[in-house]
């Protein structure tokens, strides 16, 4: 058996061949039926005719139809007019399923698309998504794993909260209520006391009631700790890390990202270093574009938007206002009213795809934000722990893979970049 990409060269011509796949497209002349073959690796012409087959074969093929299943044997040939520059004609087959119509064509409605999400995965955009959004996954662990850091597996059933209580997703565990997990930053915290440097890609669970462009109610959450470093060296490394995905993509998807026809120039300048732009000299900047932002708001999907259409490359946004932000980021010590963080915000509109910082590793500290925001110590007493044995400095960040896989690929929607997504609307299939 033979993979349609392996059969596209020159070696194989007037060689017999057996390919597995879909019918992707097919056209009859009456004497000659053309199919275009798809499987996972591409697309091929295949032949049908009576030179080579019974009147009956040739007249079963013929009519076949969008997705059926099937087997072929035949003969490999140049032709430049066929989709791929090759033709096998078919010399036997056997067809596994002989379909109805396929429900999905184009030019359907989104929502359509997305009750059909299990039959529209196979179309050959979907498909590129698909792989792309591997090549990321792998080139994430890649990273990590070449930097010296160790994968590992926090839970996702919890019972503490990392990123405030208002978006947590309930769940009944033996008569006790537990949550789903918003971040595993702080079961991070705990494995660096074992393993200095770790990662992990899991999924994040937000109920969230927003209907943006970039909100999912469970997203892929690729998180990293380090041990010993501050916010500035974790941003050097999340710089190269999103560096290095980036031309990974372009390295292996080249092909797929002209299916879904993104400019790969732009992507090859995407490069280190990424500009770090202080919170409040980018409320200044906004002022200027005329954004009618002042310090102190919040930076939700809209202005982002409005504010990384003027970049072209990944910023870091630091110093943000400790109001903004969750207890456990350490304050600036020069204006303790500001924290150690960053957000990294996509250019072209896109936004914020990775949040982090220097964590507060202080236990007094530590103590006193979590009385500021009204946090109870029992909750967090494993949390506390880690700043009474051993504490050290260090810091971490998550990235959100599904918002980092539609800026890549930039699509129109999140939903277009993640094969199930799950909104505040949308659960099935
Ligand atoms: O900024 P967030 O909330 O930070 C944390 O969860 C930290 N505890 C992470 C850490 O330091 N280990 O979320 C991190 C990233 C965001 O930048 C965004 O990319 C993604 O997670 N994210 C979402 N992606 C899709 N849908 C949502 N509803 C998301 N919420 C956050």
């Amino acid at each position: 058996m033979h993979s349609i990409a392996e059969v596209l060269n020159k070696d194989y011509i007037g060689k017999d061949v057996t390919l597995h796949g879909w019918i992707y497209r097919i056209r009859t002349s009456g004497k000659l039926t053309f199919i275009i073959l798809r499987d996972s690796t591409g697309l091929i012409q295949l032949l049908s005719s009576t030179k080579s087959l019974t009147p009956e074969q040739h007249r079963e093929l013929s009519g076949l139809t969008v997705e059926s299943s099937l087997e072929v044997t035949g003969t490999v040939r140049e032709d430049t007019r066929a989709i791929t520059g090759f033709e096998v004609e078919i010399h036997s087959y056997r067809i596994f399923q002989r379909n109805e119509s396929f429900p999905i064509s184009r030019d359907l409605g989104e929502e359509f698309l997305l009750d059909n999400r299990h039959l529209w995965i196979r179309s050959r955009e979907f498909t590129a998504v698909l792989k792309v959004r591997s090549t990321i996954f792998k080139a994430f662990a890649d990273f990590y794993y070449n930097n010296g850091f160790y994968q590992v597996q926090p839970p996702i059933m919890v019972s503490t909260a990392t990123e405030g209580g208002s978006t947590l997703f309930k769940v009944p565990f033996f008569g006790e209520e537990v949550s789903l997990s918003q971040s595993s930053q702080f079961y991070l915290e705990t494995f660096i006391f074992s393993l200095e440097k770790v990662f992990t890609i899991s999924p994040s669970f937000r109920a969230e009631k927003s209907r943006t462009r970039r909100h999912l109610t469970e997203y892929w959450h690729a998180e990293a700790e380090v041990a010993w470093i501050g916010n500035e060296e974790m941003m050097k490394i999340e710089e190269r890390m999103i560096e290095y995905i980036v031309s990974e993509v372009i390295r292996h998807n080249e092909e797929d990202l002209k299916i879904l026809g993104r400019d790969i120039e732009f992507l090859r300048n995407i490069r280190a270093p990424f500009q770090r732009i202080r919170y409040a000299d980018l409320m200044k900047m906004a002022q200027e574009w005329g954004l009618p932002l002042k310090y102190g708001d919040d930076l939700g999907a809209d202005e982002e938007r409005e504010i990384m259409v003027h970049f072209d490359k990944p910023v870091f946004v630091t110093h943000f206002p400790k109001s903004l932000k969750t207890f456990y980021h350490m304050p600036d010590p020069e204006n303790p009213d500001e924290i150690l963080c960053h957000d990294l915000l996509a250019p072209e509109g896109y936004g914020e795809i990775i949040g982090g910082g220097e964590r507060i590793w202080d236990l007094k500290q530590l103590e006193q934000r979590m009385a500021e925001s009204n946090l109870d110590p029992k909750d967090y007493y494993w949390y506390l722990d880690l700043r009474k044995y051993g504490s050290i400095p260090h810091s971490g960040f998550g990235l959100g893979m599904d918002r980092l896989a539609w800026w890549i690929m930039k699509q129109e929607t999140i939903r277009d970049a993640i094969p199930y997504p799950r909104t505040i609307r949308r659960i099935k299939p």
